[in-house]
């Protein structure tokens, strides 16, 4: 199987494996393992914070972050498409207490900066909850994973800090962004005043993320951390993976995320020369008609097709493809470590093959409804 459906379906490298294996090991809730610390180091000297911290998951960094720079009643501002938003059953209110101003957001991700400067809330004002946090997701996945650039990320950080608020980066795939654009990491977390970021999904790393900022920020997550029942023991197990990924030689991960890229441009390329391949619309390609395969910057590649999408993803799979639905009707292609050039040839034969199938009229007698093309499937 060549399966596209997420960056979180990689298996770590040979490196990776053989750095678990031979982990010095302690209790990470007392301190004591050695290679977390020596992770957590890493991840903030890389992102040039003063501190970091060792989380599960990219849900649970965005959640202890919020725990850290937000009190109860406080608001965040963040897009309205993010995962934050959207994806994480709401943690801000149910686990933080706080609510989210969402943002409208353009198809490179971005926000109205005039809109900006009127979503913060009055706090002369006792009606109103107190704006705490500024959020920006980058890459920005439903942008067909567009990166927000440094001078975007500088005019946000410096409209909230002007409000005496933070800016927090849900850098999921904040390495994407940064080879994309062609910037250090540290460089493009310069401006924010915390980032997460994931080991899981591009970096090929079996679990994990990184939150890193301030030593005070970085303090309170930590609490946060055990308060949501994120303390783990002997985590360098598979904190080892992470040393792996971000390393400077040969077998560290980010630099060849650079491989990905070109690997979803060329898919895209691939798909938008077949017929019934159509535009996703919304912020991944809002104008109709022909997929424009230069919105695929990153490694995601959204689109639609004309006829049934559940036939198409059957027809894929049964071809030894894996593509997922994705939201308003789309389909999303994300590519990543161990997916290579020729496997994204079979994929678009794959899906020419699927397309075919499910556009050529029934054969007399199947009685199998044809799913109809119109005019107006290409405007959704
Ligand atoms: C932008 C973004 N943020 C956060 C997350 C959450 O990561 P996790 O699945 O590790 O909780 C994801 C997961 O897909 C994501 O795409």
């Amino acid at each position: 199987m060549i399966d596209l459906r997420s960056d979180t379906v990689t298996h770590p490298t040979s490196a990776m494996r053989k750095a678990m294996y031979e982990a010095e090991l302690g209790d990470d809730v007392w301190g004591d393992d050695p290679t977390v610390n020596a992770l957590q180091e890493r991840a903030a000297e890389l992102l040039g914070k003063e501190a970091a911290l060792f989380v599960a998951s990219g849900s649970m960094a965005n959640l202890v972050s919020q725990l850290a720079h937000l009190g109860r009643g406080q608001e965040a501002i963040a897009g309205a498409s993010t995962h934050i938003v959207e994806d994480e059953q709401a943690g801000h209110a149910v686990v933080v207490g706080a609510s989210i101003h969402q943002m409208a957001e353009n198809p490179d991700g971005t926000w109205d900066l005039d809109e900006l400067e009127q979503s913060f809330r009055d706090p002369a004002d006792p009606h109103q909850p107190i704006t705490g946090l500024v959020v920006l997701e980058n890459t920005h996945a439903h942008s067909m994973g567009q990166p927000l650039t440094l001078e975007y990320t500088r005019r946000v950080a410096a409209i909230a800090h002007t409000h005496g608020v933070p800016l927090h980066v849900d850098g999921a795939r904040f390495f994407d962004a940064s080879v994309a654009l062609g910037l250090t990491p540290r460089q493009l977390a310069e401006p924010s005043d915390s980032v997460a970021f994931c080991l899981s999904k591009g970096l090929a790393c079996p679990i994990g993320s990184m939150v890193v900022g301030s030593k005070e920020f970085i303090h309170r997550a930590w609490r946060g951390r055990k308060l949501v029942g994120g303390g783990m023991r002997q985590v360098g197990i598979v904190a080892a993976a992470g040393l792996v990924a971000l390393s400077d030689g040969p077998d560290g991960t980010i630099s060849r995320l650079a491989e990905d890229h070109a690997n979803a441009r060329r898919l895209a390329e691939g798909l938008a020369a077949i017929p019934g391949v159509v535009s996703p619309g919304g912020l991944a390609q809002p104008t109709p008609g022909r997929l424009d395969p230069s919105r695929a910057t990153t490694n995601f590649v959204i689109f639609k097709v004309l006829g049934d999408r559940a036939a198409f993803l059957a027809g894929v799979q049964s071809r030894g493809v894996l593509l997922t639905e994705y939201t308003r009707g789309t389909i999303r292609a994300v590519t990543h470590y161990g997916v290579t050039a020729a496997d994204i040839d079979r994929v678009i034969a794959a899906c020419a093959e699927s397309l075919r199938d499910i556009s050529a009229p029934a054969a007399p007698g199947a009685g199998a409804t044809q799913p109809t093309v119109t005019a107006a499937a290409l405007e959704r």
